[in-house]
C-alpha cells in the first residue's frame, strides 16, 4: 500500500472520530443531565419521607455535587395559584396554572453553584451568574417528588428570577443578557433583563446570565473555550486513543517496509557478490537459490 493511501485513511478515521466524539459528547451531555434529574428526585424522597406541605426543605446532595444548593417545598395546588410563591430567587405570581391537576405538587429549586459552567455553557458568551433551575412536580402522599413533571401555565403576570447578589464581575457597558437553556443545555434563548439582574421565564427550566465573550474581560476563560469542545475528558482521551493508535500503526507499516526494502537491497547486493546464495540462470536472469544452506553449521567440541 502506498504512504498516499495510508494517509488518505487515517485523514479519513480522523475526520470520523472527531464527529464521533461531537455526537458522544451531545449524548453524554443530554445523559448528564436527565441522570441528574432523576437522582434528584429519588435523592430527595429518600431524604425527606415525610414532608410537611409549605416547608422549604435545603438538601444536601453529598460530595459529587458540592456547590449545588437544592430546595424543595410542597404546595398545594390551589394555594399556589391563589397566591403564588415568592421565595429565594424565584417570584412566582398568582394565577398560574400547574397543569396536570392535582391537589399538591412540589417545586425544586435548584443553584448550580461553582457546577453551573460544567453542566451548562453558552457558546461565545461568558456565564456571569450561577444556574438557576427550578421544576415542578406533582406530590403525593407516598413521595415527596412524583415522577409526573407539571406544566406551569401563566395567566397573567411572568415569572421572575432575581440574580442580583449573585452577579459575578462585568464591565459597566456590558449589560447581562437572561438565557434560557432547553432540554440538556442545548438550543439556549436570549431575552433582555426586564430589570437589573431580573429575568423573566414564561416556562420551568434552568436560566443564567451571560455576557458576550471577551477575552480581555475574563483572560483565563479562553484556556476554557479550549477544553469546552472536548468538556468530558473521556471523549478527548477516546479521540487521542484512537489517533495515537492509527499513527502507531502507521509507523510499524512504515518500519516494517522500510526493513523489508533494506534486506531486499541487501538480498540483491549479496547475491550479486555471490555470497549468500546460490544462483542459477533462467536466460538473462539471475536467480537466487535459497532453498540450499552454504554453510553447513559447525559443531563444537
Ligand atoms: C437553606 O439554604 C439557604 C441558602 O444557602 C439559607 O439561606 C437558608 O437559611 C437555608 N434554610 C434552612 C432551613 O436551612
Ligand atoms: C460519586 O461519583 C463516583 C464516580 O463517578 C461514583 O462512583 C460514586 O458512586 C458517586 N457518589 C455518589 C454519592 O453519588
Ligand atoms: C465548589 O465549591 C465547593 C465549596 O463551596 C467546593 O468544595 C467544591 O470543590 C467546588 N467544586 C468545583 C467543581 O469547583
Ligand atoms: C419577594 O420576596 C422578596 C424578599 O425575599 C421581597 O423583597 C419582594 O418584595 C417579594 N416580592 C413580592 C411580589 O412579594
Ligand atoms: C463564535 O464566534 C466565532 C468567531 O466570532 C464564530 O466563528 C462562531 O460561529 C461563533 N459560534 C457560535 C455558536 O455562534
Ligand atoms: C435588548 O437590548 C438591546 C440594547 O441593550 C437592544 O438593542 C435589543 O434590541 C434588545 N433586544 C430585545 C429582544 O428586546
Amino acid at each position: 500500500m502506498g504512504l498516499y493511501k495510508w494517509w488518505k485513511i487515517t485523514t479519513i478515521w480522523v475526520i470520523i472520530s472527531f464527529f464521533l466524539s461531537s455526537f458522544i459528547e451531545g449524548y453524554s451531555h443530554i445523559h448528564d443531565h436527565r441522570s441528574l434529574e432523576a437522582f434528584l428526585t429519588k435523592h430527595v424522597n429518600n431524604k425527606i419521607q415525610k414532608p410537611k406541605t409549605g416547608v422549604f426543605y435545603n438538601i444536601s446532595l453529598g460530595a459529587n455535587y458540592t456547590g449545588m444548593e437544592i430546595t424543595v417545598v410542597r404546595l398545594r395546588s390551589v394555594s399556589f395559584y391563589l397566591k403564588g410563591v415568592n421565595h429565594s430567587f424565584l417570584n412566582v405570581p398568582s394565577h398560574v396554572v400547574p397543569q396536570p391537576n392535582r391537589k399538591r405538587m412540589a417545586l425544586v429549586y435548584e443553584n448550580f453553584g461553582n457546577l453551573s459552567s460544567h453542566y451548562y455553557n453558552v457558546p461565545n458568551y461568558t456565564l456571569v451568574a450561577p444556574v438557576f433551575g427550578f421544576l415542578a412536580y406533582t406530590s403525593s402522599e407516598t413521595s415527596f417528588i412524583d415522577n409526573e413533571k407539571m406544566n406551569l401555565v401563566i395567566q397573567r403576570n411572568p415569572i421572575t428570577i432575581h440574580f442580583s447578589g449573585h452577579v459575578g464581575f462585568h464591565a459597566r457597558n456590558n449589560t447581562p443578557i437572561c438565557v434560557k437553556f432547553g432540554d440538556g443545555g442545548k438550543n439556549v434563548e436570549f431575552k433582555n433583563m426586564t430589570k437589573p439582574y431580573v429575568c423573566e421565564a414564561n416556562s420551568q427550566g434552568y436560566y443564567t446570565l451571560v455576557i458576550p465573550y471577551s477575552p480581555k474581560e475574563i483572560p483565563h476563560k479562553k484556556n476554557h473555550s479550549i477544553t469546552k469542545r472536548f468538556n468530558n475528558w473521556w471523549v478527548l482521551g477516546f479521540v487521542i486513543g484512537f489517533v495515537g493508535l492509527v499513527l502507531l500503526v502507521l509507523i510499524i507499516v512504515a518500519l516494517v517496509k522500510a526493513a523489508e526494502k533494506r534486506k531486499l537491497r541487501k538480498m540483491e547486493r549479496n547475491s550479486e557478490r555471490g555470497e549468500a546464495f546460490d544462483t542459477f540462470w533462467i536466460g538473462e536472469t539471475k536467480l537466487p537459490l535459497a532453498t540450499m544452506i552454504r554453510t553447513q553449521p559447525v559443531l563444537e567440541n
